[in-house]
């Protein structure tokens, strides 16, 4: 069988043999064909399950920015075409080969999920297909298995928890649990944490998992009044954190809880009174004040009467960095040299502040110290300003 890479070469080498006849013959050029053609772009999301709103306010924001820029990026005519994910790693190599294969997308913006987000990283590095991950933290992606095809704009799980961590230690914290999903973003979410604590001399004494979705707390939240810890850190995520939040606060228990933003990002409604002073760390958070982000929770609310969130911020900084790539080289996806080189040192307006692409093309931003007031996010700091992932193992 061919492999994906083997099929995207013979991809190139017929385009760029093509152009070699045009020119003696003076008819349109490979590349002037393939200009023609509307750009494919596979959103690879969960829209069921979990995570599903999450997948949900990611392509809404996608759509967003091609509205702006009428439609088209570098020139050429957009045509998306969507997945859902389902949030299931066994499927994502799969689905992404789907994409990739069956459906011939020039670029795959996808997904939430990091155990997902492995799968599809196995493909795209395989086939050479540009890849922007708008949400999923799995450190590997842009530290030992990172690849000059595929960029982030949304965070390392370390990133998040790194900054509550670091902001607990600084106010004197010397013992903390963890409480967390058993899978890549929950566990690299709890050594940020860790690691930032540590900065300060504290400790996680205790860190208490569950199987991703599960939702059975009880048992770990029983354990938690005996630790003798001052602070629980976690990290949950869409409806798995709405029921986390509640949970903990009707087992009343008197040790704070604090976590990486997900914890009450896009969910503080459904959560009421039980959020009320959580305090999280994050990339975004309610009080950004910078016209991007006014225009850009204007845009969002008006197309889809929802307040915008962290996810919708990272898919539209996905179409953002897509769209300067792509103009750059004039929608020319086969400049590859050229349209990497604008991407990686890409700095611009996210509706979360000024930001710019790592030399492990990660992205680098503000990690905002955040308390839950009366239904908001309020930024009461900066827990770590312009944090940049150490990109640990990555060469490019
Ligand atoms: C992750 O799996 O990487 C993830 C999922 C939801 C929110 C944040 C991270």
């Amino acid at each position: 069988m061919k492999s994906v890479r083997s099929d995207a070469v013979s991809r190139r080498r017929v385009l760029k043999g093509a152009a070699t006849v045009a020119v003696a013959s003076s008819v349109p050029t490979g590349w002037a064909i393939a200009q023609a053609k509307p750009l494919k772009v596979g959103l690879m999301l969960p829209y069921s399950g979990t995570f599903a709103k999450l997948g949900e306010n990611i392509t809404f924001a996608v759509e967003i920015l091609l509205a702006e820029k009428g439609g088209k990026l570098g020139g050429r005519e957009v045509q998306i075409v969507k997945l859902d994910d389902e949030s299931k790693p066994e499927n994502g190599p799969q689905n992404a080969e789907r994409l990739v294969k069956r459906d011939a997308v020039d670029v795959l913006i996808g997904t939430v999920h990091s155990g997902v987000q492995m799968g599809i990283h196995k493909v795209v590095r395989e086939s050479g297909t540009l890849c922007i991950v708008p949400n999923a933290g799995a450190n590997a992606v842009t530290r030992e298995l990172c690849a000059k095809n595929v960029f982030r704009t949304s965070f390392t799980n370390w990133q998040p928890a790194h900054g509550m961590g670091l902001a607990l230690g600084k106010r004197g914290i010397k013992k903390a649990a963890w409480i967390t999903w058993d899978y890549a973003a929950g566990a690299e979410s709890g050594d940020g944490f860790k690691e930032g604590l540590a900065k300060h001399g504290g400790e996680v004494v205790k860190t208490l998992t569950l199987k991703f979705p599960e939702t059975n707390f009880q048992p770990l939240l029983a354990q938690i009044p005996d630790l003798g810890v001052e602070a629980v850190g976690s990290f949950f995520a869409g409806g798995g954190a709405i029921q986390f939040v509640k949970e903990y606060k009707a087992a009343g228990i008197k040790v704070p809880l604090c976590g990486s933003g997900f914890l009450t990002e896009g969910v503080l409604g459904p959560q009421g009174d039980a959020a009320e002073g959580i305090e999280t760390a994050l990339h975004y958070g309610d009080g950004v004040d910078n016209p991007k982000n006014a225009a850009f929770r204007k845009a969002f609310k008006d197309k889809t009467q929802r307040d915008a969130d962290v996810y919708a911020v990272k898919g539209y900084d996905a179409a953002q960095l897509l769209a300067l790539g792509l103009e750059a080289v004039k929608g020319n996806l086969e400049d590859e040299a050229n349209l990497y080189k604008a991407m990686r040192s890409a700095k611009f307006d996210s509706p979360r502040g000024a930001v710019s692409i790592s030399p492990s093309q990660d992205i680098v931003h503000n990690i905002y110290l955040r308390r839950a007031e009366k239904g908001e996010n309020k930024v009461v700091g900066i827990a770590a300003e312009s944090l940049a992932d150490p990109g640990t193992g990555c060469k490019l």
